[in-house]
């Protein structure tokens, strides 16, 4: 078999784990695929900063350049913001690439246009890492739109603001202290912004809600806040009560399709899922109408946490070329 031809669109945390998985790991990927993986090109934005990739690499600026490279494959893009992605991703499905995307600012405003753009042109489009990084979670809800509905999902899916409320309530600390406790671990942005006023945990609402209803959401439908209002003082009261302030996104789905969603800070009592979900974890509870509540927990970030997921992606995406190709 000839090798699956990859690109990297992105080379930072993510993009350079994927490259170095790709790199140590090709015995492992010639027995899932039946042949190697190779990296062709790495697009990045400054190409003059020093980086660890073969000389036989194409590294570049210029998605033009990406897109000649013959019989190339898949991109897998781990760049930042909506643009340029999204013109990037929608360029290589027009030109019949598979695409696997880390990007949940990206995929929570161009997705569904991306999805069925990928649909026209008999292409897939693969976000597992857009959700909890490390966490399979949208695999496991397709797995369960087969057959049952999905009712419910409750989530902590932001690792930064997770630490900072279990450091405020732990340390009695300030947020301000605690988020700078956070950066000082690499845990949070210098620019928090994203993740502190929620907008992190919206984009995977709306992923999530794009992937349970089969539509276009109205960002409008999800209400949301942060947790910059959430002071010592309301943390401490959730405590004399025997809870724990966190911040969750939540939807809920009825049988007519209907949804309704949040985002916001909840204080939650023992008994409730998310009570013990602590640190830089992320969890979703997801209630099946006929499994009932299901918890998935692990790393919601994380270099190898995110790059083997989007690995994971590309090994099922060709795995079902290759059974569709024996089945015929
Ligand atoms: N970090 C995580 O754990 C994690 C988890 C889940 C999802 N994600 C998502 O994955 C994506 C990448 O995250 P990251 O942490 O790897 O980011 P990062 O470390 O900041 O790396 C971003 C990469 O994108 C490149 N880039 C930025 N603007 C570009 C442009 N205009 N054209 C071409 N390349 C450009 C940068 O190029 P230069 O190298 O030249 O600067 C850099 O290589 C983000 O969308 C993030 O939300 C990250």
């Amino acid at each position: 078999m000839r090798p699956i031809k990859v690109a990297i669109l992105g080379f930072g945390t993510v993009g350079s784990g994927v490259y170095e998985l790709i790199e140590t790991k090709q015995d492992l990927l010639e027995q899932l695929l039946g042949g190697p993986v190779r990296v062709d090109a790495v697009l990045v934005k400054d190409v003059g900063k020093s980086r660890t990739i073969h000389d036989d690499v194409l590294v570049t600026d210029d998605f033009s350049e990406i897109l000649r490279l013959p019989e190339l494959d898949v991109v897998i893009e781990a760049i930042v913001n909506v643009e340029p992605g999204y013109t990037y991703l929608r360029r290589a499905i027009e030109a019949g690439l598979y695409v696997v995307t880390a990007n949940k600012e990206l995929f929570a405003n161009k997705g569904f246009e991306l999805r069925q753009l990928a649909e026209k042109r008999g292409v897939k489009v693969c976000f597992e890492a857009t959700v909890a990084g490390g966490v399979p979670i949208i695999g496991a809800l397709k797995q369960l739109l087969r057959f049952n509905q999905v009712v419910k999902v409750e989530a902590i899916l932001n690792g930064t603001m997770n630490y900072i409320l279990t450091k405020m309530r732990e340390d009695q600390v300030s947020l301000e202290e605690a988020l700078l406790q956070a950066q000082r671990l690499g845990y949070a942005e210098a620019d928090p912004a994203n993740d502190v006023e929620g907008f992190d945990v919206l984009f995977k609402v709306v992923i999530l809600l794009e992937l349970l209803t089969g539509r276009k959401i109205d960002w409008d439908l999800v209400r949301c806040s942060g947790i910059s209002d959430i002071t010592p003082a309301d943390i401490s009261q959730a405590s004399v009560r025997g809870e724990r302030i966190k911040h969750v996104g939540s939807l809920v789905v009825d049988d007519q399709g209907q949804v309704e969603a949040e985002v916001r800070p909840v204080s939650v009592g023992e008994s409730h899922k998310l009570y013990a979900i602590e640190g830089v974890d992320n969890a979703i509870v997801v209630t099946g109408d006929l499994t009932g509540d299901l918890v998935f927990q692990g790393p919601g970030a994380g270099k190898y946490p995110t790059a083997s997921i989007m690995i994971e992606d590309l090994v099922s995406i060709f795995q079902s070329i290759k059974k569709a190709a024996v089945s015929r």
